[in-house]
């Protein structure tokens, strides 16, 4: 097996997300990254964490944040917004299905606007239930599969069409949330939101913010056992 590829480029749809993303924090995308990670603390990685939008909204009991970002325009840009922000931030190369990571090695896993372009997402997710220590957290915040078959309709054919190749490989009519489920994570707050927060019907505006749990390992307390009759 050779070594993991870590790298994965998308120049145009990396120069196009640098420039418009920081349009969209002041119409709201701002405050949901601050309601992403309002009370995390201690050890983060953030997967696909971009030009580092999200850097400015980790909370002082954040420790440390490793961001792990494929695609190299995209991660120089982080690379620079960690020097900026409050926390301690180290910004490296990598991919979701593969993180650099020992097992159960953090206390927080976040994805913002990820789950919907990777390719394997089950591998991802498979992957963040990994280095997420047990009774560790997942915050999420990803644009997911409509709950109206109408909108589900036009994200089918968005995502069958233009939208993959305009938008960076991402996906709308992903079930993601039953995807969070299946790898073994336990959803604890859920809130289901429109960004942008209008009438058209654009694929990829039902979102979905939350915090999925990894269930504490359970072993039988010796102190319970049942004495031995014979
Ligand atoms: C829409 S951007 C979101 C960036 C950032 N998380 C944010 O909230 O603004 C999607 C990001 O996912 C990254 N990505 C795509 N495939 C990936 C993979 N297999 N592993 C890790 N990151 C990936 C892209 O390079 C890009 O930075």
């Amino acid at each position: 097996m050779g070594t993991p590829a870590r790298e994965l480029r998308r120049p145009v749809f990396a120069r196009f997300y640098a420039w418009v993303s920081p349009r969209m924090e002041p119409e709201g995308m701002g405050d949901l990254r601050d309601e992403l990670l309002a009370g995390v603390a201690g050890r983060v990685v953030e997967v696909g964490a971009g030009n580092g939008l999200n850097f400015g909204h980790y909370p002082p009991q954040t420790t440390e944040v490793f961001a792990v970002e494929p695609e190299p325009y995209l991660r120089g840009l982080a690379t620079v917004a960690a020097a900026d922000a409050s926390v301690a931030i180290t910004v490296t190369a990598g991919v979701a299905g593969q993180l650099p990571f020992p097992s159960g090695s953090f206390d927080v896993g976040v994805v913002s606007l990820v789950l919907c372009a990777v390719d394997d997402q089950r591998g991802a997710l498979a992957e963040l239930y990994r280095v997420i220590r047990s009774g560790g957290q997942l915050r999420f915040l990803e644009h997911v599969a409509a709950q109206t078959p109408v909108l589900r309709g036009v994200q089918r054919v968005a995502d069958a069409t233009i939208w993959p190749l305009m938008a960076g490989g991402c996906h709308t009519a992903r079930d993601t949330l039953a995807a969070i489920s299946m790898v073994g994570f336990e959803i604890t707050t859920l809130r289901r939101l429109r960004f942008p927060d209008n009438r058209i019907p654009v694929p990829a505006a039902p979102h979905a913010l939350g915090i999925a749990t990894r269930p504490h390992l359970t072993r039988p307390d010796p102190a319970n056992r049942r004495p031995h009759m014979s």
